[in-house]
């Protein structure tokens, strides 16, 4: 599932001009995963926002979950950005309402669904324990 919900409001996303390295970090396993993200071939368009966390994680062969498709109306996809993080697009209302929802937030999180890296620096991702048992929505 995918999609745009259309009561979001759009930001402006700056999208890299150069590769990047995004590595995810899994806490469940404790495993790491570092994938090249080459704009100039990247399929973008496929999730969450254009060349969002979520569609770099799935395209890198990474579980996230996202209950909602990647649109921003759940907390399903919630990560925590460490580093990079400055090099992300800025969080909407619309995703602090949704990150409000969710569990452990610390000044790092970020639904990686709406989360755009510029490509200006690495980022390191991790993806709590419990966001790959979390499938309900709405808590
Ligand atoms: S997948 Fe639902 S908010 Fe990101």
């Amino acid at each position: 599932m995918g999609g745009v919900n259309p009561y979001i409001r759009k930001v402006p996303l700056n999208r890299p001009d150069k590769p990047f390295k995004v590595t995810f970090v899994n806490e469940e396993t404790n495993t790491s995963t570092t994938y090249l993200m080459d704009p100039s071939t990247f399929p973008y368009g496929h999730i969450g926002l254009d060349g969002s966390l979520l569609a770099i994680a799935e395209d890198a062969g990474v579980e996230i979950n996202h209950s909602c498709g990647g649109v921003c109306a759940c907390s399903t996809c919630h990560v925590y950005v460490q580093n990079g993080f400055k090099s992300c697009s800025a969080a909407t209302e619309n995703e602090e309402d949704e990150l409000d929802k969710a569990p452990a937030v610390t000044t790092e999180s970020r639904l990686s669904c709406q989360c755009v890296p510029d490509g200006s620096a690495d980022v390191v991702v991790v993806i709590p324990k419990w966001n790959r048992n979390q499938v309900t929505e709405g808590h």
